[in-house]
């Protein structure tokens, strides 16, 4: 019974949007200053200037005037003086859910995730036991590695001891379940790291070997229902409550980089776990953070990684740094030489912007001396900024590339932002340019945005209004002035039908979109056709499913029991293959019936 509570109780939260709520019950205007980022003026207190910050996604808020915060529960709690129950009662209303009615499909997942939660507990008991009870240098390891005990208990670190399954058999788990847990034979004898969800739910771990040139040098639990590294983040359990207020992320590689990074009071540091930035991950930091620095190895590969990682976040319309530290070192042994000190200077001072660092690492391959090169790369490096818009934003991006690059930033400024250039949406199946090309998604973003005002008759346009949603939803729909844009064709209504009348209209509310619309809605008579709306969409959502296939494959060769055995490399190359061509012929079919669900 309790457990059905909980599940009414999470599904009432999800469906509860707390800038919605905040709107109908105090009437106040929410101004938004980011995706998860909300402003109003506080109804638990007087005042002028809004100072209750509201984070539907998080479906927290929190007033900096007079302190009161919580979730969608207590917000109308306090606002109207009810109870607990009270609360649940009017947002399940609200919701539209019939509270004592779950379906026995709900029941069964709820009471599934539940018992492999109390599984992975048992097992964190039994690995922490073992790593202070045992006569294995686990503990002496880690503690020469310079942890102190607080913090390794704070991480969950144990011992994987020989007998685990059994222990974990005679604690009354089926081998079913156990299996489920995603442990295997390569985990035993190493230390353990737990790893959990952004809520603090434990959702697997890694485990690293004790002997100096052991390999793989970590080992990890497989993808379970829970555990899927790329859509995780190392820490953030724990990093969640200094970003909250720091709006800082600094990302890091490894678990002990991030174990480390805390111990010595920087409490906003979380780790990708060895694989490359995902979507998933920005979406996580972007939630959090305005603020995001990237920490990572100094050596050949780190550098990669944190190219391939700022050239994520900028795709994703995402501002970032780099700091790399002196003499390549790894950030978990740079912090142990130094004990912390002098790591917060060091960013502020040397944490290099991402247009910086990415025009420095382009031009150290060419020749800079050479007529035009330094030209051709400050518009190259400009190009990965393109969903950035915000006039000012863009300003601090140009004067970067130009300083960086060592070009007049005002011969930047004028051609920046004309990337938009006529793609290659139409030649169906497979463009000619590689599907990120930041020109031809950003050119669909606007095109399937715009499209809803323009192209519509009444019905269609509801079932558009749908699709731009899961499109925000699912993270394809990410541009900024497109978002802005949506927003504003929501607020707008109905337009008319001519495209410049519906421009100004939107230019009155938002002048900086103007030349965007303008050159994506009254393209020149040379230009191509505009795409439709629902080739808008379903290229969009084909160049995500791609992006997704690319995602998998390159995390999974990163995976050394993969790397390293070709039958595995040819199922897994086999299965993606599958995957892709099952998901162009979905997108297919969607093509032809925009709106459907
Ligand atoms: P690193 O090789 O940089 O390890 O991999 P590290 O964090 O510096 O480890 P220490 O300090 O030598 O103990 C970074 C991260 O990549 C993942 C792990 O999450 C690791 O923390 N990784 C690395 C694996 O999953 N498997 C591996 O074999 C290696
Ligand atoms: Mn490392």
């Amino acid at each position: 019974m309790t457990d059905d509570r909980q599940v009414e109780k999470e599904l009432v939260k999800s469906r509860s949007r707390l800038d919605e709520l905040t709107r109908e019950l105090t009437g106040a205007e929410l101004q938004q200053r980011g995706p998860d980022d909300y402003w109003a003026p506080c109804p638990f207190h007087t005042e002028d200037t809004p100072s209750f910050h509201v984070r539907p996604r998080l479906g927290m808020f929190k007033c900096f005037g007079c302190g009161e915060s919580g979730d969608v529960f207590s917000f109308v709690q306090k606002l109207r003086g009810i109870g607990f129950r009270e609360a649940l009662e009017f947002l399940a209303e609200r919701a539209g859910v019939t509270l004592g009615s779950l379906s026995p499909e709900e029941r069964r997942r709820q009471v599934e995730r539940k018992r492999t939660r109390e599984g992975l507990d048992a097992a964190s008991a039994i690995l922490a036991r073992a790593l202070t009870s045992s006569a294995t240098p686990a503990l002496r390891y880690m503690q020469e590695r310079g942890f102190e005990r607080e913090v390794l208990e704070r991480f969950d670190i144990g011992f994987v001891p020989g007998d685990l399954i059994q222990q974990l058999g005679r604690g009354g788990l089926r081998p079913a379940e156990i299996e489920g847990m995603g442990f295997t034979r390569a985990f035993v004898g190493r230390v353990s790291f737990g790893i959990r969800d952004p809520q603090g739910g434990l959702v697997g771990f890694g485990a690293r070997t004790l002997e100096p040139e052991g390999k793989p040098k970590y080992v990890n639990t497989r993808d379970t229902a829970a555990f899927n590294k790329s859509r995780l983040l190392y820490g953030l359990d724990k990093a969640a409550r200094r970003m909250s207020r720091s709006r800082r992320a600094i990302v890091m590689e490894g678990y002990t980089d991030v174990m480390m990074a805390h111990q010595c009071g920087l409490e906003d540091a979380v780790a990708t776990m060895g694989t490359s930035l995902t979507i998933d991950h920005v979406k996580l930091l972007r939630e959090r953070a305005t603020n995001v620095v990237f920490v990572f190895d100094g050596d050949k590969a780190g550098l990669g990684a944190a190219e391939r990682a700022v050239r994520q976040c900028l795709q994703q319309g995402l501002e970032c740094r780099v700091l790399v530290l002196p003499d390549g070192a790894d950030p978990c042994d740079w912090l142990v030489r130094h004990r912390g000190d002098g790591f917060e200077e060091l960013l502020e001072r040397s944490a290099r912007s991402s247009v910086a660092f990415l025009a420095e690492r382009m031009l150290a391959l060419r020749d800079a001396r050479q007529p035009g090169v330094r030209e051709q790369t400050a518009a190259e490096v400009l190009e990965t900024t393109a969903t950035i818009v915000d006039p000012i934003r863009r300003a601090g991006l140009i004067a970067d590339v130009a300083r960086a690059c060592g070009v007049d930033r005002n011969l930047l400024g004028r051609g920046a932002g004309r990337e938009l250039s006529v793609s290659s949406m139409h030649s169906d199946r497979r463009p000619q340019r590689p599907a990120h090309t930041p020109s031809a998604g950003l050119r669909a973003q606007f095109v399937a945005v715009a499209g809803l005002a323009t192209e519509l008759d009444p019905t269609a346009a509801a079932a558009a209004s749908e699709e731009i949603e899961l499109l925000i939803r699912d993270g394809v729909l990410v541009h900024e002035g497109a978002l802005r844009l949506a927003e504003l064709g929501r607020a707008l209504g109905p337009a008319p039908v001519d495209p410049s009348e519906w421009i100004a209209a939107v230019a009155e509310h938002a002048a900086e979109l103007r030349p965007w619309l303008e050159r994506v809605l009254l393209p020149p008579p040379t230009a191509a056709p505009l795409p439709a709306f629902h080739e808008a969409v379903s290229y969009l959502r084909g160049s995500a499913d791609r992006a997704r296939e690319q995602q998998a494959r390159r995390d999974a060769l990163s995976r050394p029991d993969i790397a390293h055995d070709s039958a595995a490399l040819a199922a897994l190359d086999a299965s993606l293959r599958a995957r892709s061509e099952a998901a162009a012929g979905t997108d297919h079919s969607s093509t032809a019936t925009p709106g459907a669900p």
